[in-house]
């Protein structure tokens, strides 16, 4: 049994509309719609459980209920922060082995594809992640702003979601994490390198266009992501990212 667990417990102050970012409304649909209606068509997955912010379940029933996502057995209330909501998903899950990918639900651009081979590398291994190479020059800072290091930008990846485990090892580094009181962590792997530590991490190759909508920028990128997935969509004929569908073109219309 595979879940897919989106988070959707937070509000986006970053974004600052006044309701959660996820429930704002790209290319026709809430984010959370395009989100959810990937892991729906996703052959891999047998159930979603949505974590949502306190005050929108209902709003996020709606949602799932007008679009008929089946697959859809739970929406409850998230936590405090990212790594609270996980916990209380990691209990909604329930007893027994299975696979769970946690996704951001405000990356609403994540491909049939990445999804499949999150839960393939399963197989082998019992933590995934999904990353993609940095274009910018990464550099660490003091709490000064001036540089500490740069470390060489070949050994760096971007972080995405989903990030994927067999449920005995996520749920085995969040009961070590409970007994310390300096926890502190922005996302799921970085639980288990920490707390499991010597676990293999594999991790699998994001995209370009699975952005987290986190400034009002991303909005207008996602809503152009979307336009141009749109323009495709005929053409699509396997799980493809919509970026892998797209190069060819891009590349037609830029250099040629
Ligand atoms: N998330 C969550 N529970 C929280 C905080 C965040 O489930 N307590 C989810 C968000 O809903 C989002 C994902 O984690 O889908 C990534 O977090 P982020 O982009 O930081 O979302 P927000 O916390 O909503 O944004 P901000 O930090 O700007 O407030």
């Amino acid at each position: 049994r595979t879940v897919a667990v989106v988070l959707a417990g937070g509000t986006g102050t970053r974004l600052g509309l006044g309701i959660p970012k996820q429930l704002l409304k790209i290319a026709g649909k809430p984010i959370i719609e395009h989100t959810l209606a990937v892991f729906e068509a996703a052959p891999e997955i047998d159930e979603i459980i949505v974590l949502m912010a306190a005050g929108h379940i209902a709003d996020a029933q709606r949602i799932v209920d007008k679009a008929g996502f089946r697959k859809v057995t739970k929406v409850i209330e998230g936590g405090d922060t990212r790594n609270a909501t996980t916990r209380i998903a990691l209990d909604a899950v329930g007893e027994g082995d299975c696979n769970i990918l946690f996704h951001d639900a405000v990356r609403p651009l994540v491909s049939g594809r990445i999804v499949r081979e999150c839960v393939n590398a399963l197989w082998t291994y019992s933590a995934v992640d999904v990353a993609i190479p940095s274009a910018d020059t990464i550099i660490q800072v003091d709490e000064k702003d001036c540089i500490t290091d740069i470390p060489v930008r070949a050994t760096l990846r971007r972080g995405q979601t989903p990030q994927a485990f067999r449920s005995g090892t996520i749920r085995e580094a969040y009961r070590r994490a409970e007994g310390d009181p300096d926890f502190a962590a922005t996302d799921d792997c970085g639980v288990v390198l920490r707390y499991l530590p010597g676990t293999p991490i594999k991790v699998i190759d994001g995209s370009d266009e699975n952005i987290k909508v986190t400034h009002p920028v991303d909005v207008h990128l996602a809503d152009k992501l979307f336009q141009l997935a749109a323009a495709q969509a005929p053409r699509l004929t396997d799980h493809r990212s919509y970026t892998e569908e797209l190069t060819g073109r891009t590349i037609v219309v830029f250099g040629g």
